[in-house]
């Protein structure tokens, strides 16, 4: 049976390496990629689908000021393990974000993809004609929804993350335990 639920920490690297074997390393060269790296996903907003205990598929949305629009997301990257393909998990995990998000108050949804796939959960490019990312993006492959009718229709700049910083050691935590591992070893 496929649940769809909320990601944990005990997630993380089951995610990483379904990533890697659908993307391969190139991923993080996606332009997408400048809106997520460094950052936290948005509360509640990273969804894992389970089968028997094991991750076979993930999205996550991210937040950003899309050309004005403070309150939208991105979403991605989508991912599904490729032994599991077409039994509707990309639909289930894609319908559960979009409520997810819808339900917690977001504006409008935006994300890199094929047409073809996206159209059926309403996404469209002709709802990006005034946005840009930070980097190389096929126009027709920049797609958005909105959850809010009509609130992409004054968005027009660059699509800017927004979302908190993921946590990281200061440089003051580095020298700090490299002193006290000195001290230690003295
Ligand atoms: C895209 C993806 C998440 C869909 O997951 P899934 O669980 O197979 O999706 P669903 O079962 O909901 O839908 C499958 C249908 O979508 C179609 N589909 C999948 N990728 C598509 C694409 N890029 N363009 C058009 N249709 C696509 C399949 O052919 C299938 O059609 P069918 O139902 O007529 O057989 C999965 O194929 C995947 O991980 N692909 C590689 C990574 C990727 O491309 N991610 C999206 C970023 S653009």
């Amino acid at each position: 049976m496929v649940i769809i639920r909320e990601e944990n920490a005990a997630d993380v690297s089951a995610r990483e390496a379904l990533l890697d074997d659908v993307f391969g390393l190139e991923r993080f060269e996606k332009t997408c990629e400048r809106l997520r790296a460094g950052r936290l996903p948005a509360n509640g907003l990273s969804l894992i689908a389970e089968i028997n205990g094991e991750v076979v598929g993930t999205v996550r949305l991210w937040h950003v000021n899309a050309g004005g629009v403070s309150d939208a997301l991105v979403l991605g990257p989508l991912a599904v393990a490729k032994r599991v393909h077409s039994k509707g998990i990309g639909a289930r995990l894609m319908r559960a974000a979009l409520n997810r998000a819808s339900l917690a108050g977001h504006s409008s949804v935006i994300l890199v993809g094929d047409a073809a796939y996206y159209n059926r959960f309403g996404f469209s490019a002709s709802l990006t004609d005034g946005l840009w990312l930070p980097g190389p993006v096929e126009r027709e492959r920049l797609l958005a929804l909105e959850l809010k009718s009509g609130s992409l229709s004054r968005a027009f700049g660059l699509v800017k993350a927004t979302g908190d910083w993921a946590e990281v050691g200061t440089l003051s935590d580095l020298v700090g335990e490299s002193a006290e591992g000195l001290r230690k070893a003295a």
